[in-house]
Formats: C-alpha cells, sequence, structure tokens
C-alpha cells in the first residue's frame, strides 16, 4: 500500500517536471519561424532586423509590452513587416511561443 502510494507520488513529479519542458520545446521549436527577424536570442542584431526596425526583445517597451500584446502582435502581425500567423499557427503554438520570448527577456 505505502508503495503503492510511493509510486504514484514519483509518477506525478515527473508528470509536473515534465509539463513545463515539454511545453518550453514547443514554444522553442515555433519560435525557430521568427529567428529570421528576432534573432535566436531575440535580440533583432542582424543586418535584415535592423533595416526591419525589428525591436529587441529586451528593449523597454517589448518587457513592458502584456501577453496579450504579444499575442494579438502574432496573430494579426503588426505594421508591414511582421507577419500575422493566425493561419499559420494554433493559438496554443502562439501562446507557447510568447510564452518562450519571455524566456528570452530575462
Ligand atoms: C519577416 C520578419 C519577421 C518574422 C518572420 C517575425 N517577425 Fe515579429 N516582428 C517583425 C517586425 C518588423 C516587428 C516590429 C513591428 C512594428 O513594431 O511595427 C515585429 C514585432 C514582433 C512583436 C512585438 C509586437 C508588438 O506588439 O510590439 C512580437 C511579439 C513578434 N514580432 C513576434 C513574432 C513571432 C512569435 C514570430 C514567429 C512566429 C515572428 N514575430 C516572426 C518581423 C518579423
Amino acid at each position: 500500500m505505502t508503495q503503492g502510494i510511493k509510486a504514484a507520488a514519483v509518477i506525478l513529479m515527473a508528470a509536473f517536471i515534465a509539463a513545463p519542458a515539454f511545453a518550453q520545446t514547443s514554444g522553442a521549436d515555433t519560435y525557430k519561424k521568427c529567428v529570421m527577424c528576432h534573432g535566436a536570442d531575440g535580440l533583432a542584431t542582424s543586418t535584415m532586423a535592423k533595416n526591419m526596425k525589428v525591436l529587441s526583445f529586451k528593449d523597454p517597451a517589448m518587457l513592458k509590452a502584456t501577453d496579450a500584446q504579444f499575442i494579438a502582435s502574432t496573430t494579426n502581425g503588426k505594421g508591414t513587416k511582421m507577419p500575422a500567423y493566425k493561419d499559420k499557427l494554433t493559438s496554443a503554438q502562439i501562446k507557447d511561443v510568447v510564452a518562450y520570448i519571455r524566456t528570452l527577456q530575462k
């Protein structure tokens, strides 16, 4: 009986540890589509990024932006150069990729 409870606790703990790691991987995977403009580190330092006036995700304005704003911009696009992803990504993928962008801001 105690053994059973211990095993259940271990399985539960494994699920808790595995879940966020999985979410991060999928967000990171989706982010590969964004790297050419935003840069792998999100700092938008490439010549192309500068030409397109992509802001670093560490810019104060980007640090202040809400998740809702990032989700809206990714879904519907922004300005003339930031593409809309509503037909390419699911809303769950957009949420995950925004969560991944948050990790780049740390
Ligand atoms: C073709 C280049 C390009 C690609 C690819 C691209 N972006 Fe952008 N992104 C931009 C530009 C340019 C801006 C700045 C737009 C502006 O402020 O006018 C921007 C801005 C943003 C912003 C800030 C929007 C805001 O509200 O200020 C977010 C969030 C963002 N991009 C997310 C993404 C995500 C997520 C992906 C990949 C799924 C992606 N971008 C792919 C060019 C790109």
